[in-house]
């Protein structure tokens, strides 16, 4: 089997377009559904019969019955939180058992690595490691301070590196986890003598004594996933890939340095999962019908004013995993068109159109102005993004609610005119626009033009 069957959903912007409640609706039409990058720093909300689910590691297809859910290589798991995430499902009547694996390969996030996290970032924040990039300019990323960079560091650095298979293996792990603590220690104990460091985080013996304790409850779920899902791939099931962080935070593809530490696009499917990418036939490329960002990094369509701040309180933009305050900007074209092209879209999900609701002007971001010069390519590189200007098409708004429009033709002129807009510039078919957090909330137009 080939193609076809195999789908991926991947946020287009810099995150939280809603790819949870868009991989909920189509986890239906799927029997497994696959995590392949990122950790707890994702933050997937889906909304089912007015319940909230927030979920962070654990797939969002594990809310539609029958489905399997597997949590690939790529990842960088926290035990305790996938822990705490399963139990809250359980309470809630979600039952895990049997139908969540973990890859044996998948890295761990131990405590040491949030430590290291927070330390990094207060290094960067204060100045001390700026001094080879310029004094006193803060090169802060604004992370989720989930560990997922240091943990990803210690994969790529080898020796230090701990995957889920070695929370099995009791003298492996200690061997592993008594060299980083004594690497970390050294190299911390050096550069923060003035900060904070909880140094118990990096005491080999209870690291080790609580992530054996931690992975004997995992054991049942912890499995090689690699051929798991060639063997599902083998019997016909149709796998859906469900991304995290979005491709303007990939690591490569993103703008670098501000990006998180995986390659989030859907070019990490490769390598997360073990499955060759030409196996995916259908790419859905989430977007919100304006842009957001939390962290550090530039964003040439921001807008730190009253406009701005009524787009984040319409949008209820405040962070799923870490509370904070989302950038908000309008909807920046360029940076889709490059998005779209990396992941190789083949239809887009338009997320929040409702919130734009009430605005008599919506401006979209059709090219960059460069030292003089406008261009439609996309300027990856944070240096370089930082220097454009955004060149702006203004568009007619639309003045009614449409929370309860179910069909794209009941969609008012300034609204629908909105859409066609995104689909000629980017040159990919809107098949799904969402009105609402619910999951009957949303507009789903057929490959023929049709409401289905
Ligand atoms: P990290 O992934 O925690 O290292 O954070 C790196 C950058 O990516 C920070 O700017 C985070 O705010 C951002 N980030 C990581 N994951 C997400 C996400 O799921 N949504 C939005 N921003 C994210």
């Amino acid at each position: 089997m080939d193609g076809p069957g195999c789908t991926a959903v991947i946020g287009l912007q810099w995150g939280d377009e809603g790819k949870g409640k868009l991989v909920d609706l189509l986890s239906h039409e799927h029997d497994v559904v696959v995590r392949y990058n990122g950790g707890a720093n994702a933050g997937h909300t889906v909304v089912v019969g007015g319940e909230r689910f927030a979920l962070h590691l654990v797939p969002s297809g594990i809310l539609a019955g029958g489905v399997k859910t597997v949590i690939g290589n790529g990842v960088v798991v926290d035990p305790a939180r996938l822990l705490e995430e399963i139990g809250a499902l359980a309470s809630r009547g979600v039952d895990v058992d049997g139908r969540l694996w973990v890859s044996d390969r998948a890295h761990v996030v131990l405590d040491y690595h949030k430590s290291e996290d927070g330390l990094r970032e207060e290094l960067l924040r204060t100045g001390l490691a700026g001094e080879r990039v310029g004094v006193g300019t803060s090169q802060e990323i604004g992370t989720t301070l989930r560990g997922i960079g240091p943990c990803y560091a210690d994969k790529v650095t080898r020796a230090t590196g701990v995957r889920m298979g070695d929370l099995l293996r009791p003298d492996v792990l200690r061997r592993k986890v008594e060299l980083a603590c004594r690497l970390k220690r050294a190299l911390f104990e050096g550069l923060a003598s003035s900060a904070h460091v909880d140094w118990d985080r990096f005491d080999a013996d209870e690291v080790v004594r609580v992530a054996l304790e931690r992975g004997e409850r995992l054991r049942g779920m912890i499995t090689d996933t690699v051929y798991l899902l060639h063997e599902s791939l083998g019997s016909g099931a149709r796998v859906l890939f469900e991304g995290a962080n979005a491709t303007l935070l990939d690591v490569d593809h993103g703008t670098y340095p501000f990006v998180t530490s995986s390659n989030s696009s859907v070019l990490g499917i490769g390598p997360g999962t073990g499955v060759p990418g030409h196996r995916v036939g259908r790419v859905v490329g989430v977007l919100k019908a304006y842009s957001t960002r939390v962290g550090g990094g530039p964003m040439p369509t921001e807008l730190e004013d009253a406009t701005g701040e009524r787009i984040r309180e319409r949008g209820r933009e405040y962070g799923t995993t870490t509370g904070r305050p989302r950038r908000v900007g309008w909807l920046d074209l360029v940076a889709l068109r490059y998005a779209c092209m990396i992941n190789g879209v083949t239809e887009l999900a338009v997320m929040l159109l409702d919130v734009l609701a009430g605005f008599e002007t919506l401006r979209v971001c059709t090219g960059y102005r460069v030292g003089g010069r406008v261009t439609d390519r996309f300027v990856p590189d944070a240096a370089d993004l930082g220097r454009v200007e955004p060149v702006y098409e203004d568009l007619p708004g639309f003045g009614e609610e449409i929370t309860s429009v179910t069909t794209r033709e009941g969609l008012p002129e300034g609204a629908a005119s909105y859409l066609e807009k995104i689909e000629g510039f980017l040159g990919v078919p809107v098949r799904v626009v969402s009105v609402g957090p619910d999951r009957s909330q949303t507009i789903r137009v057929s490959s023929d033009g049709g409401a289905s």
